[in-house]
């Protein structure tokens, strides 16, 4: 039987934050978050949140997670001090339990299996997730005998000069057989530089300790700084990008392109640089987005060409050109064949198929049909100052330039609107709707030196 702690209540000084330091987030999910995902894909029986400081937004922050025990550390008297809390509801549980930090984000699910699997094969006490780290400053050292069982962990801070220039570190990430660890959680002491109850003295007493070293080092960073954060969302970044180019998605420049882990990716879409794709958003095959561009929680249908645009919680469909300088939000719809060009706006508004859009316009809480081409700077005035008011514009139509279309409003079919009219009535299938004053022209009205004539 296994059960996972996570150690979740400290303040994170080092962050210089208001926040507590495990909800600080990491590509779109909190540290915390990140380090539960890891460990709920391997079914543990309970999951155990050790919380303290500013928990109300920790568990805020696990609140969509069903099933979790809290458990309270009122005062936060270090590692060791937080696992003792887990004594009264741990009480009679016979399995293993794997402790894991709240601030190792890059710390995958393979990995705790496998140290979960080293730990039952090798009948152990406890084994350690360890780490070879070229920089190694601020880590518990971590000192085995010729058998890698562990003799003892020192923290940074204890060791002598000597001791630090061992670079095996502990990762914060433990198995333990949970009878064995808690008969020794009572007898911690405080005695360090810090005066703090560390979890890392129990291996003082329990054997045998194996350590496992993990594959790849850049999962056990601990994030205790803004600077480990930023150092973290890197390694997050080309791991997910690397993922991607290996199932057949170009990108140009990666290292200018960030793609949350939640995003979906078809083979053969090109990434441009500067690009960023988040949230839920997925990519289909034969598009090209970017350079210059931010999608998230949107779905881009295939063979689209996205440029410097940003795109947010809508749809686009098969072929359509997007950009430069677009911004399409709030459950847009774009259908199929599209173009939605410079400096053009939609915001909660719906296009049909062969539908453009090219320059200059504002088209809210609009439905247009088919065909319908918008002329460049028309304006849906879709907003009284109290209410938002819905525009239709059906098939074939056409508004002409610098149009203003006063919502609520319906234009029919193959209607053409002229260019510089102020719309405010509907207008009926195969109209010509005309708003605006007749122009006058005065001939002669100049001398030749542009001084107008006296008449
Ligand atoms: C800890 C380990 C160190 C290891 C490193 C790996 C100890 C004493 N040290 O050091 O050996 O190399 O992690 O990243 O265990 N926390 C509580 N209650 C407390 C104190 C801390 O819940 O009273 C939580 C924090 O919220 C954090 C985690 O424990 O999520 C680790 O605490 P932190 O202060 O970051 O420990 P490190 O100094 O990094
Ligand atoms: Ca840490």
């Amino acid at each position: 039987m296994l059960a996972v702690a996570i150690l979740a209540a400290g303040k994170g000084t080092r962050m210089k934050s208001d926040l507590p330091k495990v909800v600080h987030e990491l590509g779109g999910r909190s540290l915390v978050k990140r380090v539960l995902d890891a460990a709920t894909a391997l079914s543990p029986k309970r999951r155990l949140i050790i919380v303290g400081y500013g928990q109300a937004l920790v568990r805020e922050a696990l609140a969509a997670e069903p099933g979790l025990e809290f458990v309270e550390q009122a005062e936060q008297l270090g590692t060791g001090h937080a696992i003792q809390q887990l004594l009264e509801p741990l009480q009679g549980f016979t399995g293993d339990l794997v402790v894991l930090t709240g601030d190792t984000p890059l710390l995958t699910t393979q990995t705790i299996a496998d140290l979960v699997a080293t730990h039952r094969d090798r009948h152990a006490a406890a084994t350690v997730l360890t780490a070879l780290l070229p920089d190694p400053t601020g880590y518990g050292r971590v000192f085995c005998d010729r058998n890698n069982q562990i003799e003892c962990i020192i923290e940074h801070r204890d060791c002598t000069d000597a001791q630090r220039q061992n670079q095996r570190v502990s990762a914060g990430v433990y198995c333990f057989k949970w009878p064995e660890l808690a008969e020794i959680l009572p007898k911690l002491s405080n005695n360090n530089d810090q005066k703090e109850y560390y979890l890392t003295e129990v291996f003082n007493y329990l054997s045998p300790v194996f350590a496992q070293d993990v594959e790849d080092y850049e999962e056990s960073f601990g994030i205790n700084s803004r600077v480990q954060l930023a150092h973290a969302y890197e390694v997050l970044q080309s791991r997910i990008r690397d993922k991607w180019m290996r199932l057949g998605v170009t990108m140009n420049l990666p290292d200018t392109i960030t793609i949350d882990d939640t995003v979906e990716l078809e083979p053969n879409v090109i990434i441009e640089p500067q690009t960023h794709l988040r949230g839920y958003t997925k990519i289909k095959s034969g598009s090209v987005i970017g350079p210059g561009s931010l999608i998230e929680n949107s779905t881009i249908a295939e063979n689209c060409r996205v440029l410097y645009a940003t795109v947010e919680d809508s749809q686009i469909g098969a072929g359509c050109r997007v950009g430069p300088y677009t911004h399409i939000s709030k459950e847009s719809i774009v259908g199929d064949r599209c173009r939605v060009g410079n400096f053009v706006e939609l915001k909660k508004t719906r296009m049909g198929e062969n539908t453009n859009a090219a320059h200059l316009s504002y088209l809210g809480d609009a439905t247009l049909g088919n065909r319908v081409n918008i002329g460049a700077g028309t304006v849906t005035a879709n907003y009284d100052g109290f209410n938002k008011h819905p525009t239709v514009i059906g098939d074939r139509s056409k508004t002409g330039a610098n149009s203003v279309l006063v919502a609520p409003i319906q234009i029919g079919k193959n209607v053409n609107i002229a260019s510089g009219s102020v719309v405010t009535t509907n207008v009926e299938d195969n109209a010509l709707a005309i708003a605006r004053a007749r122009e006058t022209i005065k001939p002669d009205y100049y001398d030749e030196d542009g001084r107008k004539k006296v008449k």
